[in-house]
């Protein structure tokens, strides 16, 4: 069983204990739900790769409550601490040299960067206080999943696997954080809930291009398999809609098969904020509808429609076998 409470201070400070003797909590933040453990402690990292059944080589988000903290286990200068002033609290993640050595090895994959941030969400700041250390946090759910942007989601997905799950009600930005590495030249390993529109105006300049896998410039390791895969089968840019379809829709571009079909509209007036805080609730739900085949309307790719349509495509590519 897994217990789910609603996150006021009394559960707050609960977890925080957990979190101090290497527990771990499942937290909202503005993006999606974190899995979390004391980032410091070896063991605790280990039990978040355990219950995700995460490959040891993925490295993990460090969140910290302010930028100042971040500056404790990263380089934090020049155009990396323009875009921390500029965006944090909120869903951007950097990647930094690291420095310092508290920061569990296993956290950052052995690495020598660490990704870090400083989330928007009030339940997750108040943890992070009260827990008075770094919270190593990968979104909640089992590796290849979709992530969560509710509290049953993580119960459903990871059940039984986790101390307690913090309920803050619905994510507001419903994608993952955008990650940019710092690394050298800025570069964009992840659209996410900063628009990349954002970070340029920012940085005066545009955003390096992730190269392959076969390069030598850093990729997000996580971002190397396909990933956010429901058990349907996703077909993009649907103009129509087939037998056995359930259908996501964008702007009413699908909704002659409304009454039809399982069928949710990301966002009837075609509004990507709204978009975005509602892609994998309703990946969730056309999911369970059990048809074979989602069939995906058309979206624009520009701000938050970057992030969508990456989820969108990791989610339509083929499968691994299951690892
Ligand atoms: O919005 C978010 O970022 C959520 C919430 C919970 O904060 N977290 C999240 O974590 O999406 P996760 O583990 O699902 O994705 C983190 C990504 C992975 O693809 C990982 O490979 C990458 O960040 N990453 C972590 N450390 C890195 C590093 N040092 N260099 C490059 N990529 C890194
Ligand atoms: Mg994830």
């Amino acid at each position: 069983m897994t217990v789910i409470l609603p996150a006021d201070p009394a559960a707050i400070a609960q977890a925080a204990t957990i979190l101090r003797a290497g527990g771990l909590v499942a937290f909202p933040t503005e993006t999606v739900y974190g899995l979390g453990a004391d980032a410091t402690s070896e063991a605790a990292v280990a039990r978040i790769y355990a219950a995700k059944r995460r490959p040891r080589f993925n490295p993990l988000i460090v969140h910290v409550a302010e930028l100042d903290q971040a500056m404790a286990f990263g380089a934090l200068e020049g155009d990396a601490r323009r875009l921390a002033e500029a965006f944090w609290p909120g869903p951007l993640t950097l990647v930094l040299p690291a420095a310092g050595s508290r920061i569990s090895t296993l956290a950052l994959a052995g690495l020598s960067s660490i990704a870090v941030r400083v989330p928007a969400h009030p339940v997750a700041l108040a943890l992070l206080a009260a827990a008075d250390r770094p919270l190593a946090a990968p979104s909640a759910n089992r590796s290849g999943r979709i992530s969560p942007t509710a509290a049953a989601h993580v119960a459903d997905d990871l059940g039984g696997r986790v101390d307690l799950v913090l309920d803050g009600g619905a994510c507001a930005v419903g994608v993952e954080s955008t990650i940019v590495a710092c690394l050298g030249t800025p570069t964009l390993l992840r659209p996410g809930g900063v628009p990349r529109e954002a970070i340029e105006a920012v940085l005066g300049r545009r955003l390096a291009a992730a190269a392959p896998a076969a390069g030598a410039a850093p990729l997000a390791p996580g971002l190397l398999a396909s990933h956010y895969a429901p058990a349907a089968r996703l077909r993009l840019q649907a103009r129509a809609v087939e037998p056995d379809e359930a259908v996501l829709d964008f702007g009413g571009q699908l909704q002659g098969w409304a009454t039809l079909r399982p069928y949710c509209d990301l966002s009837p007036a075609g509004d990507l904020h709204a978009a975005a805080a509602r892609l994998f609730a309703h990946l969730h739900a056309l999911d369970r509808s059990g048809a074979p085949v989602i069939a995906v309307a058309s979206i624009p790719s520009h701000g938050l429609g970057e992030a969508i349509t990456d989820r969108l495509a990791r989610a339509a590519a083929p499968r691994e076998p299951a690892a």
